[in-house]
């Protein structure tokens, strides 16, 4: 395992990405851990992340030094090297030479450890106040930039290595090759970690911890729990039963696309419930954005409790365990890592029964979601599966602005089917984060089709672009992709006279309506 120290900020997960990208298991620990805990995990190498924090700052985040003498190769990053030059003896001085974004690197020794086979100059991305002036003895420094002297810096014998830059971030040209040197010619490590370990690994443990008892696991249609449950289903089998609450709110084909190729690729015992009227009836004259949250979240767990209840009071084995689909970013950010897992409302797609103890079964909580769609890919799970956009929960029910009836439903279906369709065709999918498609219920305006007056219904597209969805931007989509998705919604969907274009970035509008 390599330890990716986290100094703060997003920088450490990125860090870790790359890392595992580099095909070597890495996983992220605060850097307030004490030292000698850190090296109670016997990590094959260590790296210090970047942070906003300057080395001169009252209560920085500091490091141990004796990091730096067990013997285990460490690399720092911005912050990290910074640190590792003032703890081992070199100079950091608070110039107010400040450096932010692209940067020329200019490499002076080109056969070093880090640097071998990468352009004498190249640009790296810098974000720092702070510069190195002079490296810790027995250093060597091999990289400068215009503005500070000591911008990367190798020692073999200690293998210890550091960089001001962010090698992680795509826009340094060569970092995945400097973080790849570190790994394998630093610290000899060999690239041997895939996602086909990870599902033999689990496979293993989830046969363990179940024994001949039985699961549950709630699929909610979207990639986590999917995968999740085909690595269970590849453990215990028909010991495991899935529980999908089809809400009415479901796009065109989902359902389907769940008790057909889900089950077709997994073998999966499946118990589909049809709860649409239940639903609408719910739904009936609530148009504010909250209370329809409210009620289909409630709703959701009545019913799927109802479906655990049914399954527990079969004459089967005990139900001791619920598959969730936990990612690694969660168990980060809940400051976890280790430990027993917490249970966040927002991870369950049905919620736990208060008097019901159930154990957790979370086969992905060491993976990101890249990873995920991996070993979705590697269980044979289909690619539509696999790929698949974020989308909400509560579904079509808040895509529709005003009263949400099974019309309404059944119109939005057909308008989001084709924008969904336009877009892969035009081989957009990637690139936009989603698209959701929103129905304008309660406005209407004139228009004229056929020579006819018509008063119709706008439908909004609202193509973002985003990383994580806590901020995302418009996508600037080709304008005859818009126009072709246009033409089609106005002539082939009854009551809609319109289309427009959503052009808020988030914020400050959210990425959905409601
Ligand atoms: P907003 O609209 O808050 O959405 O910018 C951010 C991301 O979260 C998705 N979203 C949800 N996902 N349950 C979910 O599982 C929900 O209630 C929910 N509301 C929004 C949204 O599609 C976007 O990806």
């Amino acid at each position: 395992t390599v330890l990716v120290v986290d100094f703060g900020a997003q920088y450490a997960q990125l860090i870790a990405r790359r890392v595992r990208e580099a095909r070597v298991y890495s996983e992220i620990v605060p850097s307030t851990m004490p030292v000698e805990e850190m090296l109670a995990k016997k990590p094959a190498a260590i790296v210090l992340s970047g942070g906003p924090s300057s080395v001169y700052e009252e209560g920085a985040p500091r490091l141990d030094r004796k990091i730096f003498e067990a013997g285990v190769p460490v690399f720092g990053m911005c912050y990290g090297f910074q640190l590792m030059a003032q703890t081992l003896g070199g100079t950091v001085d608070n110039t107010g030479a400040r450096e932010y974004g692209r940067t020329g690197l200019h490499v002076s020794r080109p056969a070093s450890t880090l640097f071998e086979g990468t352009p004498d100059e190249q640009a790296v991305w810098m974000s720092h106040g702070d510069a190195c002036s002079a490296a810790p003895e027995g250093f060597v420094v091999s990289a400068s930039t215009d503005v500070v002297p000591v911008a990367a810096f190798e020692n073999d014998e200690k293998k210890l290595y550091g960089v001001q830059y962010h090698p992680e971030v795509m826009h340094s040209t060569h970092g995945q090759q400097v973080l790849e040197h570190f790994l394998y010619r630093g610290a000899g490590l060999t690239p041997d970690w895939t996602t086909g370990n990870v599902i033999d690994e689990q496979v293993a443990a989830i046969r363990e911890q179940v024994g001949d008892r039985r699961a549950i696991c709630g699929l909610s249609g979207g990639v986590d729990s999917a995968v999740a449950a085909a690595l269970v289903q590849k453990a215990i089998g028909s010991q495991l039963t899935c529980v999908y609450v089809d809400h009415g709110l479901m796009r065109k084909g989902e359902t389907e696309q769940v008790e057909k190729d889900f089950v077709a690729a997994t073998g999966v015992q499946l118990k589909v419930v049809d709860a649409e009227e239940r639903f609408l009836t719910a739904l009936k004259g609530v148009s504010d954005p909250e209370e329809k949250r409210k009620i289909i979240g409630r709703e959701f767990i009545r019913v799927f409790e109802q479906a655990q209840a049914e399954i527990i009071a079969d004459d089967g084995p005990e139900v001791a365990f619920l598959v969730q689909g936990t990612l690694y970013p969660d168990v980060v950010e809940s400051g976890g890592g280790t430990g027993t897992a917490n249970i966040k409302s927002h991870h369950n797609v049905g919620g736990l029964p208060e008097d019901l103890e159930f154990q957790l079964i979370e086969p992905l909580r060491k993976l990101f979601k890249d990873e995920v769609r991996m070993v979705g890919q590697e269980l044979g799970l289909p690619e539509e599966i696999v790929q698949r956009q974020p989308f909400p929960g509560p579904g079509l029910g808040i895509r529709i602005v005003g009263e949400v009836t099974k019309d309404r439903l059944d119109l939005l279906r057909e308008a989001d089917a084709i924008a969904r369709e336009e877009l892969t065709a035009a081989g957009l999918d990637r690139e936009i984060w989603q698209c959701p498609v929103v129905l304008l219920a309660d406005v209407r305006s004139v228009g004229v089709q056929g020579d006819g007056r018509t008063y119709g219904h706008p439908i909004v597209l609202r193509p973002v672009s985003s990383e994580d969805a806590m901020t995302a931007d418009w996508s600037r989509l080709p304008y005859d992709v818009l126009a072709k998705i246009s033409t089609r919604i106005t002539n082939e969907v009854r009551d809609v006279n319109r289309v427009v274009v959503d052009v808020t970035s988030k914020p400050p509008g959210t990425i959905e309506w409601e």
